[in-house]
């Protein structure tokens, strides 16, 4: 895939639903097309979690991706986006790991987020798929001790301040790569980069979401990009979606 010249809005609600909503509306969307945002008033992550960023410091952004995999093909793209984020965002010195499925972590702290979020469309037999992008790029340690749980950005990693547009040129540089992996063999393409860098491999964890949560050592990730959870009985499960505690 290539991307197309990232086109800069100063002000949206989400990056994410401004591209849903054109898919809705029967807007044709070119694959590649990537929309940014100075800043966001309604950004959100999974579970419509808040998405914090600072206007004009942090990285908001979307992209449209074409897909021939099935929906239960599609869960493993955050992964493989996560993947081919934290290559990137290496290449500023620091060490970036992940989490499933869609987080992005310096030491403990979050650095960034993807939302994947599937339309109902389709074109010549191809789901369109809305991905979002959430870096901290110039958050500073007060605003990140703000937002609850363990966060960090490039400028509390290296002390150094970016613009942000350099940040989303790397990232768009590298992306293709993992994405057109994932695109012509799936989640196992991509199963041993992903779990050489991901955190909790061979941890106690629980998993879950809401109060449906499961505990157990994280033994791996089955060919759809499932964790797979080995109870406390032996047996290995298939978790599909949550989050890593
Ligand atoms: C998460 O960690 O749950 C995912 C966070 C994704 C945030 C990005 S910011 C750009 C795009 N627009 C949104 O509203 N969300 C994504």
């Amino acid at each position: 895939m290539k991307f197309l010249q990232p086109e800069w809005h100063d002000k949206v609600s989400s990056t994410n639903t401004v591209l849903m909503d054109w898919l809705k509306d029967g807007v044709t969307i070119p694959m590649g097309f990537v929309l940014a945002a100075v800043e966001q008033t309604a950004g959100h992550g999974r579970y419509n979690r808040h998405w914090v960023s600072q206007s004009g410091l942090d990285l908001t952004f979307s992209f449209l991706l074409y897909t021939k995999h099935t929906i239960e093909g599609i869960a493993s793209l955050p992964m493989a986006v996560a993947l081919g984020t934290a290559v990137a965002l290496d290449t500023f010195g620091i060490i970036t790991k992940t989490k499933w499925p869609n987080d992005l972590l310096v030491r403990k702290g979050k650095i960034g987020g993807i939302l994947c979020e599937k339309s109902n469309f389709l074109y010549k037999e191809e789901y369109a798929v809305v991905v979002g992008l959430g870096i901290n790029v110039n958050m500073q340690e007060e605003n990140a001790s703000t937002i609850g749980k363990p966060a960090t950005s490039l400028r509390i990693e290296t002390g150094r301040m970016y613009p942000i547009k350099d940040v989303l040129d790397i990232i768009l540089e590298i992306l293709p790569h993992w994405i057109d992996r994932w695109e012509q063999g799936g989640f196992p393409s991509i199963r041993d980069d992903w779990i050489a860098r991901c955190c909790h491999m061979g941890e106690h964890i629980t998993v879950g979401e809401g109060k449906n949560l499961k505990s157990g050592i994280l033994e791996g990730f089955g060919d759809k990009g499932q964790l797979l959870l080995r109870g406390d009985d032996g047996y290995v499960r298939d978790v599909w979606t949550g989050d890593v505690e």
